[in-house]
């Protein structure tokens, strides 16, 4: 018997129906449907800087937004495995994934079905998909693989080349000298072995077994410094984002403060923090691989 998929996304610039697309290559055998995730009011693309910063708030505090419904023939469908692919904004699910995982709609296509996750982002998401399994777990889905897919320049150089990204709506070596930004075409292309692994999973019926597979093929690549930047970062965010939502009246000067924050933090402070981690990591590496351990299942 052919198996159901239903693919569910939200992408702006179109990399994540890219991943998604190379994902289920080896599923041609199968029944697939599409979902893609709409705003009622889409988040524009190019960014600019105010909507940009103005969309910390909510992403942060995972407020959703009102979605457009689900079209009945997807909704009614019946489905073996759902490939939830999503992006992070501000180290959470993006507004438009977060507004998905709460609608009525989102958690009926959801509840009682095996879903693997799939994130396309520069390359921050550890905590975020913990934001997702919570969600998932709140849907009732049974969460069985997840695939993390990360622009793999060094941290600061990701910076330079998203911002050009997401500001100019153009992929692009920024000035000619910088590397192309976001997951690269071949990590991309590669996505397919991961797409390979989860359908014979399916097949076999052992989607339990999935994620130590997916994880020993280099599905959920995890940095020591970048899971302290991305605790840090929760914790510091938690605090600007009390601040901004205790003040509506200042709102827009706390975000510009926030801007200049984030700006100094990366540039600043973190290339310290980077020099410092890597002189203490010898002191805390047992504790990082036991978290190590906890990241990269489900
Ligand atoms: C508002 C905003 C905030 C973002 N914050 C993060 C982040 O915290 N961590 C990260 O790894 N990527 C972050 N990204 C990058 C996205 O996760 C994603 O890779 C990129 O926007 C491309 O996704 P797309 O498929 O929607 O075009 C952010 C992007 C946007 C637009």
């Amino acid at each position: 018997m052919k198996k159901n998929i239903l693919v569910v996304y939200y992408t702006q610039s179109g990399q994540l129906k890219a991943i998604a697309d190379s994902i289920l290559q080896p599923f041609r055998d199968c029944n697939v449907v599409f979902h893609e995730i709409k705003m009622e009011e889409e988040f524009p693309f190019p960014w600019t800087g105010d909507s940009f910063f103005n969309s910390f708030p909510d992403s942060f505090q995972q407020r959703p937004q009102r979605l457009k419904p689900v079209p009945a023939e997807i909704l009614e469908g019946n489905y073996d495995l759902v490939l939830f692919h999503y992006q992070v904004w501000f180290l959470s699910p993006s507004i438009p994934v977060t507004s998905f995982l709460k609608s009525a709609d989102g958690q009926k296509l959801l509840s009682g079905r095996p879903v693997v996750t799939v994130s396309g982002t520069r390359n921050m998401w550890i905590l975020a998909q913990e934001k997702v399994k919570k969600l998932l777990k709140e849907a009732g889905a049974h969460l069985v693989g997840n695939v993390a897919l990360v622009d793999r320049a060094a941290n600061l150089v990701s910076v330079v080349t998203i911002v050009d990204w997401l500001f100019s709506g153009v992929k692009r070596k920024y000035l000619g000298i910088f590397p192309m930004p976001g997951v690269s075409e071949e990590d991309i292309r590669g996505a397919e072995r991961f797409g390979r692994i989860i359908r014979d999973h399916l097949e076999a019926g052992s989607l339990g077994s999935l994620q130590p597979e997916l994880a020993a093929n280099g599905a959920v690549p995890i940095s020591s410094f970048l899971l302290s930047v991305d605790q840090k970062g929760n914790a510091i965010f938690k605090k600007w984002v009390q601040i901004i939502d205790k003040r509506p009246a200042q709102r827009k000067f706390l975000l510009k403060l926030f801007n200049i924050y984030v700006v100094l933090a990366l540039y600043v402070v973190s290339p310290i923090v980077f020099v410092f981690h890597n002189l203490t990591y010898p002191f805390w590496r047992k504790s990082f691989l036991r978290e190590r351990e906890y990241f990269q299942s489900v």
